[in-house]
């Protein structure tokens, strides 16, 4: 037999798969995976099963059929408002913005929209794992720049060595999964000032962007001469707490969107309808759901950064994001840890070295999501504690 695809080939399970399977096996408390254990809002599930029902009779195109390949109109009209109401963005809801199965999909085709085999693209590492197996499919040269913890900071120095007339892109994840951080402004302004001098495109995956504590996100859009290059990505999986409908979305300009576009249209064609329904109407309401949304988090955020510490952990509070990091004391192995919390403990947490490729930091530090019920959370620290 002639070999498959010789990329595809060596991509592995993602760590997120494995971990959750792992707990399953061992009936241990899940802290690992990225999402809630409980169910979101059932006002927007409502919303969708209403679609579901009413089929043809809500306007022309059943609602059970094929969506517009690039979201309904009102989708991308909800989404639209919001970046001008929330960071006085404009995006035209025409033509600047896609609908996507997931933020996951979104970066996918805006991989293979901007790169060419050969291009490099910068991605700050610790990473979210579907950049680098996306980079790949496009055929880009993946550098990675290490984040030193415990504040997560780039150096500057490494940055600017890694960069050339080759780069063609650079990730920013912000607020940041696995580490929490946020990035700060005089961080950004030193990858605006690159991105302007060498010409490179920016993907700003913002699916956190409602998960800040300390202050509220600034897209990297609204960052000075940074709209005309950047693709702005985010999803609804984080914010309504409904992972599994997968409704993410890529803006920008629009010559980046059609070429973004023009990828989705031949890899999904386009997003489950009567969710895209539900989400356009509930991007409309947001305003009294965040209220309760950011103070169930911090709360949630607060009482495991807590836990953990009386437990002993060297555990880092995060600014943003689900997630919580935690240094292990210094000859510890982050995935012979986390074996042992799941056997012992009944924990299951990620190893975070699955998101490193050149520093092996990753194997001194264990990730925590605390997306999960403070029933979940209570038991989780009571056996931690043990
Ligand atoms: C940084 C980051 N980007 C993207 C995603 C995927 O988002 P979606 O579920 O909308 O595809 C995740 C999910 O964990 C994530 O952590």
């Amino acid at each position: 037999m002639k070999p498959i695809n010789h990329t595809v080939i060596e991509f592995k399970e993602s760590i997120f798969s494995t971990m959750t399977k792992l707990a399953i096996d061992h009936e241990a408390i899940n802290l690992s995976q990225g999402f809630p254990d409980f169910d979101g809002p059932k006002w927007i599930i409502d919303l969708a099963k209403n679609a579901m029902d009413q089929g043809h009779k809500l306007g022309n195109v059943g609602k059970n059929q094929y969506a517009p390949s690039a979201g309904i109109l009102p989708l991308r009209e909800a989404i639209s408002k919001n970046y001008k109401r929330f960071y006085n963005l404009d995006f035209d809801s025409a033509n600047e913005v896609v609908v996507t199965n997931g933020a996951t999909e979104a970066i996918f085709c805006a991989c293979m929209a901007l790169i060419n085999p050969g291009d490099e693209v910068i991605v700050f590492e610790p990473f979210y794992d579907s950049y680098l197996a996306s980079l790949k499919m496009a055929g880009a040269i993946v550098v990675p720049v290490t984040l030193k913890a415990p504040a997560f900071t780039f150096d500057s120095e490494e940055l600017i060595a890694a960069i050339n007339s080759k780069t063609k892109m650079l990730i920013l994840n912000n607020p940041h999964n696995p580490t929490g951080k946020i990035f700060t402004r005089e961080e950004i302004k030193i990858i605006a000032e690159l991105a302007r001098k060498f010409d490179f495109y920016i993907l700003s995956d913002e699916v956190y962007e409602f998960l800040t504590f300390e202050n509220s996100h600034t897209p990297t859009a609204c960052f000075e001469d940074l709209a005309n290059r950047t693709i702005t990505i985010s999803s609804t999986g984080k914010t309504f707490g409904l992972t599994g409908w997968k409704i993410g979305w890529a803006c920008g300009p629009k010559e980046i969107i059609k070429a973004i576009h023009n990828v989705h249209q031949f890899t999904t064609f386009c997003v489950a309808h009567p969710l895209q329904v539900a989400m356009a109407e509930a991007l409309g309401k947001m305003d009294d759901y965040l209220i309760n949304f950011k103070s169930q988090y911090r709360a949630k955020r607060d009482y495991l950064v807590s836990g953990l510490k009386n437990a002993g952990f060297n555990v880092l509070t995060p600014a943003g994001t689900y997630f919580a990091m935690a240094i292990l004391k210094e000859g510890e192995n982050d995935i012979e840890f986390c074996q042992k919390l799941i056997r012992e403990k009944k924990v299951a947490v990620i190893p975070t070295s699955a998101f490193y490729i050149k520093s092996n930091a990753g194997s001194g530090m264990i990730r925590f999501c605390f997306a999960k019920t403070d029933e979940t959370l209570k038991k989780a620290i009571s056996n931690l504690a043990l």
